[in-house]
């Protein structure tokens, strides 16, 4: 085997987000594109010397040029001086999964493979995104420097050795660097079982129990597996559609209520399971439905906040909680009865992963079904699914139960998301600097029943590192705490894709019933007032509403 210097062009893509880079399979699969990127991933890292032993994890959500490009990662890693890599069998492993085998193997980083939730297939996106020592998302200073890199460089150093057997468990070479095929599950089922009480979970499960766990053709199914059905004796079948397809069944694995609407029809028929859930694409988003309810994610957050002691990984308490913006602030409410705080972030998991190493928080959530805590430094879709099941046996109560008693303790926060996914970026822009320019004028102003307390472009200073991340998204926060916040996607992959956000707060239980839409109609109105975004973007509907 060998090493070669091959010349290249520079790479011309995007700056990686914050979700690592995100493009189609096409644009991955010309020449020496995946290799630049690559490239760039390891030049910002350093070559280590061999007396670092250096380990990193590679695994990605089974998608189409998962294989391939775990191939060519493995080539190029062996040609940069890694000692070892962990890679899951079959080129599995999920988004949480990997974030846990880095921590306990105090890995130097991981390579994660994947594009969430966004369709997969040669039609379809593929994505890479580097993980640092502490399991999570590598910060901006390390994804600036890499897209740095990917300007400048003009070779990439390769191995010819390989292909690696990667669906066999156990060890071979590539030059002098080890691969270790490991077991893309149990590393992260052990973190579980310390987590919660399985105990509990599976006297669940054996008193009758029924559940349904749609696992939408991508990772989470073999997780979900040999968790629900294996450790938890949870029927075979509660997992549906558990087998990791390379197109997702030609799906869209993002479990929300618009995406996952058979999951939702199922949990409001007849014979309604008594508990049902989703993940996405790479696993670490969540959603959580009761017979004929769903929670949205926001709630989630709250409950889980309220409730955390029950779970054993939990039980000495929580040190504080942090949501993303334009997330709800029902976890602001709960934060205040216990006594801790709550932090607001920008969008994106990143900004909690100092929270947590500092250990100010630990639990973290956002609106878009993302929730997890410090076990790991990714948000964890399988995770918010068991300490549910944790909540359920041991409040003994259903789904429904415990969220309207969470209502009626702490107050219903209506909630709502409106995207409009692919307008023009020129036309998006346009509305945001004129919202932008209105800001300082709308303290104060009353619309309807509702006054405008704050108005403002968030603007976040992390308290660990002193950073500071500005134009985050416009809030406007009402005297009553309603909120309506408008932000610009960082993931679409066409055009401009603006968030509308909609919160209001409503203590009283005799008015917790009201259809969210209906209940939140008045400030929607304010917010197509306020914003003009009909007549911006054309659009006299949203694309997507959850
Ligand atoms: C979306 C979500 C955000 C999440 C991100 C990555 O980003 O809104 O909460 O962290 O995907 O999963 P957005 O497209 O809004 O920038
Ligand atoms: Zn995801």
């Amino acid at each position: 085997m060998s090493i070669h210097t091959i010349a290249t062009t520079p790479f011309a893509g995007q700056r990686p987000g914050t979700s690592g880079l995100r493009k189609k399979v096409s644009q991955f699969q010309q020449p020496g594109y995946l290799e630049n990127f690559i490239e760039a991933i390891f030049l910002t890292l350093g070559d280590a010397p061999a007396s670092e032993r250096r380990s990193i994890v590679v695994g990605g959500d089974g998608r189409y040029f998962n294989r391939e490009a775990i191939q060519t990662i493995l080539r190029m890693a062996a040609a940069h001086g890694v000692a070892r890599v962990l890679v899951g069998q079959g080129g599995i492993l999920s988004t949480p999964a990997v974030s846990c085998v880095i921590r306990k193997h105090a890995a130097f980083g991981g390579i994660v493979l994947s594009a969430s939730h966004n369709p997969g297939g040669p039609d379809g996106d593929f994505g890479i995104k580097y993980n640092i020592g502490n399991g999570g998302p590598a910060p901006e200073s390390i994804t600036e420097a890499m897209f740095a890199h990917t300007q400048a460089l003009t070779s990439y150093r390769i191995s010819d050795g390989g292909p690696v057997e990667l669906d066999r468990l156990g060890t071979s070479r590539i030059e002098n660097m080890v691969v270790e095929v490991i077991d893309p599950v149990a590393d992260y089922a052990a973190l579980m079982a310390r987590l919660f009480d399985f105990k509990a979970i599976s006297a669940l499960f054996a008193g009758g129990l029924r559940m349904r766990f749609d696992a939408m053709h991508a990772v989470s199914g073999p997780y979900a597996r040999a968790i629900l059905e294996g450790l938890l004796g949870a029927p075979a079948g509660t997992v549906v559609n558990g087998e990791p397809l390379e197109d997702f069944g030609g799906g869209h694995p993002d479990p929300n209520p618009v995406n996952a609407a058979e999951l939702i029809a199922h949990m409001e028929g007849v014979d309604a399971p008594d508990f049902g859930a989703a993940s996405d694409g790479d696993g670490d988003r969540n959603m959580i439905v009761g017979r004929g309810i769903a929670v949205t994610p926001s709630d989630s957050l709250a409950i889980i906040a309220a409730n955390a002691s029950l779970a054993p990984g939990y039980a000495g308490g929580i040190k504080g909680i942090a949501r993303s913006m334009p997330t709800s602030t029902a976890a602001d409410r709960v934060a205040d009865a216990l006594g801790i705080s709550c932090f607001e972030t920008p969008t994106g998991w990143k900004y909690f992963g100092n929270l947590m190493d500092a250990n100010l928080v630990t639990l973290c959530g956002e609106e878009s079904y993302g929730t997890g805590s410090h076990h790991i430094r990714e948000k964890d879709g399988l995770w918010a699914v068991l300490f549910w099941l944790n909540l359920l046996a041991v409040r003994g109560e259903s789904v429904e139960q415990i969220v309207r008693a969470h209502w009626a303790r702490f107050g219903r926060n209506y909630y709502s998301r409106h995207d409009y996914e692919a307008v023009d970026a020129v036309a998006a822009d346009a509305m945001m600097t004129a919202l932008r320019d209105k800001l300082p004028d709308l303290a104060g102003q009353s619309f309807g029943r509702y006054r405008v307390a704050l108005a403002d472009d968030f603007v976040y200073t992390d308290p660990v590192d002193h950073s500071v991340a500005t134009r985050q998204g416009i809030r406007i926060a009402m005297v009553d705490g309603s909120r309506i916040v408008l932000r610009l996607s960082g993931t679409g992959t066409e055009g401009a894709t603006i968030r509308l956000y909609l919160e209001r707060y409503e203590a009283d239980p005799a008015h917790h019933d009201i259809e969210p839409q209906l209940a939140l109609a008045e400030l929607i109105d304010i917010a197509h007032s306020i914003s003009g975004l009909r007549h911006y973007t054309g659009r006299e509907r949203p694309t997507v509403i959850t």
